[in-house]
């Protein structure tokens, strides 16, 4: 179960539907533990990360579970309890968004580092740094991060770099913490809005969520509500990638494409021909795949969850091009594997130069990451022959039904 075998060589051709955002089912779920009765979230994604914390929020005490194929339902009892253990919490790294929700909802918290993929040190930080400034205690203690309310207070946070977790666990705290607090160069992805909306349809009071300040004044009780996620940019991303890299023609359904524009941007810029029809997208591979220059930056600039997508693609372009990677330290792991494929890229530090005009071959190559292992698949699509991709554990825990879905628009994936 752990490998697929790809034969290459296919455009891809044909209609496939996006699932909700792993990284805003995630965090909506982590936020229902603030409130008080049943959250009912819809178009959650049927994926392993899902799954493991759902199974945290039963460990500390919480119903939950699904009610169809793509919604669950989460009831959470007032004496939660706020320890989450280790050997799941290493699982994925959005179990540390459990911080503020458990520490907003029992004003106690001890959460285990989180693991997730192994694209870089991954530190809190900037969590720590905004948990104090509203007046909780933080400790990190034998691997486990403890925190307990002293006298909460709203604040100014000022975050040193936009980042994703950090944002979501102040806002998720902050929401139930007296007083204004003012969070300034906030992320703004659209999984931040999400859980704005969120938590302001459960009775926060939350403003500015998408820009760089946002500001929440603090309110005593959340109640359960029902919310459907956003549809996941990054599968749409993937797939969208998927049609360019097999000169293939596919449409993608449910997509919000205001949530892509930056991955559209740089689709164009490589020749593919895109376009967007309300909540759908159209992508034409083009048969030159033009070489480019990408760096990445935090929403709304070119997503890091796209780069190693775009390795792949720029593996097969006409000409030399240039990857940055501006915001993990380790998101190159899939070069190695791409130059089994026949693929002649150099790194040096946060810089890949992608040399290409010629094709990739099909071997046996590894996973080593999430968004690596998609690429992989991707290239693996284009490549002459069979490839055989293992340690695909780390492709289930982020894409739902993504045989199903490529082999639904003419692929031959074999899960062995
Ligand atoms: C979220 O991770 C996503 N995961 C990641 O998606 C995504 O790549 C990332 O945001 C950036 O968009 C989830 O939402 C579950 P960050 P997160 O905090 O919150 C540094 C995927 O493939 N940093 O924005 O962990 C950090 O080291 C995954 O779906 C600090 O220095 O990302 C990194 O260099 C991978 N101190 C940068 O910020 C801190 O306290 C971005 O991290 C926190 C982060």
């Amino acid at each position: 179960m752990n490998k697929i075998r790809v034969k290459g060589g296919r455009p891809l051709t044909g209609k496939v539907r996006i699932s909700g955002a792993k990284n805003a089912a995630l965090v909506l779920i982590a936020a229902s533990v603030l409130a008080k009765g049943e959250s009912i979230i819809e178009n959650v994604p049927f994926i392993q990360d899902v799954e493991i914390l759902l199974d945290i929020l039963r460990g500390l005490g919480a119903e939950a579970g699904w009610l169809s194929d793509d919604t669950v339902s989460i009831q959470v009892p007032d004496q939660i309890d706020f320890h989450t253990p280790y050997d799941q919490a290493k699982k994925l790294r959005a179990s540390n968004l459990l911080l503020g929700s458990v520490v907003g909802r029992r004003g106690i918290a001890e959460i285990s580092l989180p693991g997730g993929c192994n694209i870089g040190s991954r530190p809190m930080d900037l969590h720590l740094k905004g948990l104090q400034l509203l007046g909780f205690n933080t400790q990190l203690e034998h691997g486990y991060i403890k925190v307990k309310a002293g006298s909460l207070k709203g604040n100014d946070i000022y975050l040193d770099f936009p980042s994703v977790g950090a944002t979501e666990n102040i806002m998720m705290a902050a929401s139930v913490v007296p007083g204004q607090t003012i969070v300034e160069n906030a992320a703004k992805e659209p999984e931040i809005v999400d859980l704005a909306n969120f938590l302001n349809a459960m009775g926060a009071r939350i403003r500015g969520a998408g820009t760089d300040v946002i500001k929440i004044e603090g309110v005593s009780e959340l109640k359960g509500i029902r919310h459907a996620v956003i549809p996941d940019r990054i599968e749409v991303g993937t797939f969208m990638t998927a049609a360019a890299i097999t000169r293939g023609q596919v449409t993608l359904e449910n997509v919000i494409p205001t949530h892509v524009q930056p991955i559209v941007a740089k689709l164009r810029e490589a020749g593919s021909k895109v376009w967007e029809k309300d909540d759908c997208i159209e992508v034409v591979g083009s048969a030159q795949i033009t070489a480019l220059d990408i760096k990445t930056m935090p929403y709304p600039g070119f997503p890091t969850d796209m780069q190693s997508q775009f390795m792949a693609l720029l593996s097969l372009a006409e000409g030399t091009s240039v990857i940055v990677e501006n915001v993990f330290e380790n998101r190159f792991q899939i070069v190695d594997e791409l130059k089994r494929m026949g693929a002649k890229i150099k790194v040096e530090g946060h810089t890949a130069v992608i040399k290409g005009g010629h094709n990739l071959y099909g071997t046996c190559v590894k996973a080593t990451d999430l968004r690596a292992g998609a690429a992989l698949v991707l290239a693996a699509l284009a490549a002459e022959g069979e490839t055989e991709i293992s340690q695909v554990h780390h492709i289930f825990r982020g894409y739902e039904n993504l045989v199903e879905k490529l082999n639904g628009i003419g692929a031959q994936l074999t899960i062995l």
